[in-house]
């Protein structure tokens, strides 16, 4: 059997830069149209100049008609000027990741107000800001560091009530509640998260390549996610957080944190739709309610999918894909 789905939005991906980026920008341009593309790499996209040189390098690689987002890092050295001109360039959203929460994060801010005129800015032009959702307070338990940033969130969402926002990589049915509460915020929601618990982190044996931040939670926690996914919310769409890292990098002490998802994106998905939902609102996750959120035009194109098994490999380029050695439902036909 095959099946039609949208060629959409992944609207939360990390590309990297130079050798990383040319081996896994393939599985994105293949599966979507466009992509919102992270500003973490090292050096970090801060600047209007960063972003469109990282543009241009992607763009460098054969992506046919692909459309990379781009996004800069705001930080405490982000002036209102500098967001003027990301705007100009063609910048669609900053991206506020909390100090130290994450991979290249230690440049994150430690006090929101330092941001306000840069966010301020950011509202008059209609940018979007994409929050990594986590308290950065070493003291705060690992499970609890995005319920504990949702005060933060409420905080923003009312102090740039016309500031549309959007809560990256949600995992908690708290967060899920919040985001339903404030009018001008949504999330993205990854396939992962739709999968994972901690018991599949670490559980049993350690699993590192199910390791990222936020850490998956509890089985309600999923539920609820899955929930939001499945039930036609225009606040909840999907962002897939592809995040690749070499595989001496994830197995190691001090692995990093990231899964790398693009291979398997659409496979996976259909077949969490089509276990949970129908495929009634796959095409909406995936290319209308975040095209909407953004207020860009709705992609048209479709791709093809097979239900027929798929052996997800080992290995790309050093690199190991989420469900490696597994087998998915679905593959995508070229
Ligand atoms: O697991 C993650 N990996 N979470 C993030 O927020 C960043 C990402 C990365 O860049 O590796
Ligand atoms: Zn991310």
């Amino acid at each position: 059997m095959k099946i039609a789905v949208k060629k959409g939005d992944d609207m939360h991906l990390h590309l990297r830069r130079g050798q990383i980026l040319r081996s896994v920008i393939g599985f994105t341009s293949s599966q979507f149209k466009r992509a919102v593309i992270m500003p973490n790499t090292g050096p970090p996209i801060l600047t209007a100049k960063d972003a469109v040189a990282y543009r241009d390098e992607i763009m460098q690689y054969q992506v046919g008609d692909f459309q990379p987002l781009m996004t800069i890092q705001v930080t405490d050295c982000t002036t209102p000027a500098m967001i003027e001109e990301a705007k100009e360039a063609g910048v669609v959203a900053g991206k506020v990741y909390p100090q130290g929460v994450t991979t290249n994060s230690q440049n994150g801010i430690a006090n929101f107000k330092a941001i306000y005129p840069a966010l301020r800015e950011m509202q008059n032009q209609q940018m979007l800001l994409l929050l990594h959702g986590e308290s950065p307070d070493p003291e705060v338990f690992c499970l609890d560091r995005e319920e504990v940033f949702l005060s933060t969130l409420a905080n923003l969402a009312g102090d740039f009530p016309e500031l549309k926002i959007v809560l990256e990589h949600i995992t908690t049915e708290k967060a899920v509640l919040a985001v339903k509460k404030f009018e001008n915020v949504a999330a993205t929601i990854t396939a992962h998260h739709l999968l994972l618990t901690l018991d599949d982190v670490i559980g049993n044996l350690i699993s590192p390549h199910n390791f990222c931040k936020p850490i998956a939670k509890r089985p309600e926690d999923r539920w609820t996610l899955r929930q939001a996914a499945i039930s036609g919310n225009p606040k909840f769409f999907y962002g897939g957080d592809s995040a690749p890292h070499a595989k001496e990098m994830k197995e190691c002490s001090n692995g990093c944190a990231g899964i790398f998802n693009a291979p398997v994106a659409l496979p996976l998905l259909a077949q969490i739709f089509a276990k949970y939902s129908g495929f009634s609102f796959l095409n909406d996750f995936i290319s209308k309610f975040g095209a909407d959120f953004y207020g860009l035009p709705q992609t048209k194109e479709t791709i093809i999918l097979a239900e027929k098994d798929w052996p997800v490999p080992n290995e790309y380029d050093g690199i190991v894909p989420f469900m490696a050695g597994k087998t998915l439902r679905y593959q995508v036909i070229d």
